[in-house]
């Protein structure tokens, strides 16, 4: 979402005559676009601002703008923390940034803006990153209250894009190229709850992926991010159905423990998990499942990190995501006792990254032999003759092609004889 997000301000900068330089020394506007949902991201934002300052005194002239949902949550004393900052906006600022940058250059004072407008962003111009592929926002914010988020706070309740909106820029999106989109939304599964009615009928996300399927050209649809107490036997049918639909489902976990989930506010239990993943593993077997999950939540005792570890032995998931807890302010968690200490933490992360780094090179090495469709992204980072592209399983492919004919065309679609696999890639050859 926030990679996203900075295709669009670049798309509303460009709009308005303004050119990228990877050089911030060479910048005129300097901006930052931040996320807070773990403590990680935000202490690398600190060690970047150092930079900016020192730019700032270089020349005052430059302005340097803090965007995003760091920006949102510390909105009351971020000028005076940074005083060097000209702009700061919020997550769903982002079309005013025009006017902020006037208001910054013309003004002594800096500018911002952080006020819910209840403007959808999923309208402004984008900067896409590739030709070929497309994020299409589907939703803004998030309604749920996991005990340990700041989404809801930074990025306002949960707003579906009108149906038609969202169709019509897919369209678009395929007439200018694009083959694979990814539809975002904090919980795509509550999608359309908010719309109005038409003629009773409720706007679900299963019916607008039906909707897109049938849009000519569009080969993939992926989406993200499912939330397991609202995933439906509708949506499990769309991805079994619906014939440009990937077949492969994040859905974040968080834990295997009853006692967590419930601390976490998560409003599913394990066997709900469980009968979830059952069903969509006898619905779609060429499924590819992977997962969040969070280490180290306060008052995770050894028996709770026990039940997430034999969860995910059960669920066999193809990849995870796996997390530190780290309490955020304004949080309800970050109130919660029974912290855990650093040693421990440690020694879970590790017992459960070997699990699920072993589970997944099974599962890869399980497709030795089997031919995958794959969509090119380019020349292989592994350089030498090598292709690198994705199956519809999400799964990232380095592969070689025979002789020496033309380079195949980043963004087309091959098939590959996987050979072997790591545990994040396989390796194979383009199928003759
Ligand atoms: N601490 C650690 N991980 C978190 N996540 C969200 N908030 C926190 C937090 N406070 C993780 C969740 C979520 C993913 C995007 O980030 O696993 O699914
Ligand atoms: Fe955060 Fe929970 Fe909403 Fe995901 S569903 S964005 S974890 S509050």
């Amino acid at each position: 979402m926030n990679e996203h997000d900075s295709e669009r301000i670049r798309g509303v900068l460009e709009e308005n005559d303004w050119l990228p330089t990877d050089d911030p020394e060479a910048a005129d506007l300097l901006i930052f676009n931040t996320c807070s949902v773990r403590e990680s991201a935000v202490n690398r934002l600190l060690g970047r601002l150092g930079e900016a300052r020192r730019l700032k005194n270089e020349r005052p002239e430059r302005l340097v703008a803090l965007a995003g949902c760091f920006a949102q949550s510390r909105q009351a004393d971020i000028f005076h923390d940074l005083p060097f900052l000209d702009i700061a906006f919020g997550p769903r600022n982002i079309g005013e940034l025009p006017a902020l940058i006037e208001g910054a250059r013309s003004g002594s004072v800096p500018a911002s803006s952080f006020t819910d407008n209840n403007m959808l962003s999923g309208g402004l111009p984008t900067r896409r990153g590739d030709d070929y592929r497309a994020w299409v926002q589907v939703m803004t914010g998030c309604t749920n209250c996991c005990s340990y988020c700041v989404v809801p706070g930074v990025r306002g309740p949960e707003r579906s894009r009108p149906v038609s909106d969202i169709v019509e820029e897919t369209r678009r999106l395929v007439d200018d190229g694009v083959v694979e989109v990814t539809l975002l939304g904090q919980n795509v599964n509550s999608f359309g709850l908010d719309l109005d009615t038409a003629g009773g009928k409720r706007q679900s996300f299963a019916a607008l992926l039906e909707m897109l399927d049938s849009i000519n050209g569009l080969r993939r649809i992926r989406f993200t991010t499912s939330h397991p107490r609202d995933l439906g036997p509708d949506l499990i049918e769309a991805i079994r159905d619906l014939p440009a639909v990937c077949e492969h489902l994040h859905l974040p976990v968080q834990s295997g423990s009853d006692h967590i989930l419930g601390r976490m506010n998560r409003g599913y239990s394990r066997e709900h998990y469980l009968e979830l993943v059952g069903l969509i593993n006898k619905e779609v077997p060429d499924i590819s499942l992977t997962t969040d999950i969070i280490i180290g939540f306060p008052g995770e005792k050894e028996e709770d990190f026990f039940r997430t570890i034999t969860l995910v032995g059960e669920c066999r998931f193809d990849g995870a995501f796996t997390f530190v807890y780290s309490a955020r302010a304004g949080t309800e968690a970050a109130l919660f006792p029974g912290l855990i200490p650093e040693v421990t933490i440690k020694r879970r992360m590790h017992e459960l990254v070997s699990l699920t780094q072993q589970i997944a090179l099974a599962k890869n090495q399980a497709l030795a032999g089997s031919e995958v469709e794959v969509l090119i992204e380019g020349p292989s980072r592994q350089g030498g003759s090598q292709w690198r592209g994705r199956t519809r399983q999400n799964k990232i492919v380095n592969f070689t092609t025979p002789g020496r004919g033309s380079a195949p065309a980043t963004g087309s679609f091959t098939l590959v004889t996987i050979d072997s696999a790591t545990s994040t890639t396989l390796k194979g050859h383009q199928s003759a």
